[in-house]
């Protein structure tokens, strides 16, 4: 029988899926120089770990898919933050993401939302900013939403990696809950999500077959839901429409496109995706929390009660001057 090899700073099963995505943004600059991707914060904490973390060195398009959507991911943060900038963004399953440094404005507030091992361990990396909280809690357990004690201000929740991860039901209830979230102010949730034909096939997901082998005694690492279209994850019931769909493999070069598009021709949807969506408009509480600054002459103008508005068409090249900071 296969031994269990020992899980890198103590994190196992789902929470080790944190350093997959880490080792693609720390590698992006070496392994695809022409994408325009940096991560300095990344690659410093690559450094910092100290680990062999060899083992979650992905495939070519595993790596820059998770490139790509970590890019779309910034895009669709940096508009919602263009429109709001004293915005509250809440990362669910932030793992050991670096989002914040790569984009954070000077104002907007920040909420990164893991399991307790994971936010033990950003906790000893992640140098203390006010504007940003970490909250260890288990998403989808009973109240799960109210622990986060969000502020009355207009909220993006984006989900990199995350919602893959989770049991259909529990996904479905946790973009319930999100629906609920700040009454009254714009919502808007961003996250990736794959073919319904890849779910629960491990080992069509280098990384994850390997890790699966390495831990023999726990329960398989996998895909565990999908979606065919974003609206099939939104519906209209939950308050929530869709505002976009970005195919991840549009981004990352031949042959992908082209693979996704014959996915999609067979019925199979989007090998890899971001569903943008946004709250349907709600009716204001009677008693309106402080307003947000209104530039002058828009006086007359609440932007709390505007239907959300669409993101531009697309997210455009994958090589934008993307804003930098150190660690
Ligand atoms: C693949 S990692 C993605 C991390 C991060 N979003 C990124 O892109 O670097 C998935 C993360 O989701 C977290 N996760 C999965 N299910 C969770 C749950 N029910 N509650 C809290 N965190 C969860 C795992 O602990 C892990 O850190």
């Amino acid at each position: 029988m296969q031994r269990a090899s020992p899980a890198p700073a103590g994190l196992t099963g789902l929470a080790e899926t944190a350093f997959i995505p880490l080792v693609a943004r720390a590698l992006a600059a070496e392994r695809f120089p022409d994408a325009g991707f940096r991560d300095p914060t990344a690659e410093a904490i690559y450094g910092a770990l100290q680990l062999d973390l060899t083992a979650y060195v992905g495939g070519n398009a595993s790596m820059h898919g998770v490139i790509a959507r970590s890019w779309m991911l910034d895009q669709i943060v940096g508009v919602f933050t263009s429109r709001h900038p004293n915005a509250q963004i809440v990362d669910l399953g932030a793992g050991l993401s670096t989002r914040f440094e790569r984009i954070d404005n000077g104002m907007m507030t920040w909420i990164d939302v893991d399991q307790a091992p994971v936010i033990t361990l950003r906790q000893t990396l992640f140098p203390h900013v006010p504007r940003r909280r970490m909250v260890a809690l288990d998403i989808g357990s009973p109240g799960w939403v109210d622990r986060l004690e969000l502020a009355e201000t207009p909220t993006l929740v984006v989900g990199e990696g995350f919602f893959v991860y989770l049991e259909p039901e529990v996904a479905a209830a946790t973009i319930r809950d999100l629906a609920a979230a700040v009454p009254g102010r714009p919502c808007e949730l961003a996250f990736d999500y794959v073919s319904p034909l890849l779910v629960g096939t491990p080992r069509a997901h280098p990384v994850l077959n390997r890790l699966n082998a390495a831990r023999p005694d726990g329960a398989p690492v996998t895909f565990r839901w999908g979606a065919r279209r974003a609206a099939d994850l939104a519906p209209a019931d939950a308050g929530w429409q869709v505002v976009r769909t970005h195919p991840v493999y549009d981004k990352i070069g031949f042959p992908y496109p082209l693979i996704d598009r014959l996915l999609r021709l067979c019925g199979g949807g989007h090998v890899h995706a971001i569903a943008h969506l946004a709250r349907a408009a709600q009716p204001r509480p009677i008693t309106p929390p402080a307003a947000e600054a209104v530039p002058a002459g828009a006086a007359s103008r609440t932007p709390d009660a505007a239907p959300p508005r669409p993101a531009p068409r697309a997210l455009g090249r994958l090589h934008p001057a993307m804003p930098r900071r150190r660690v």
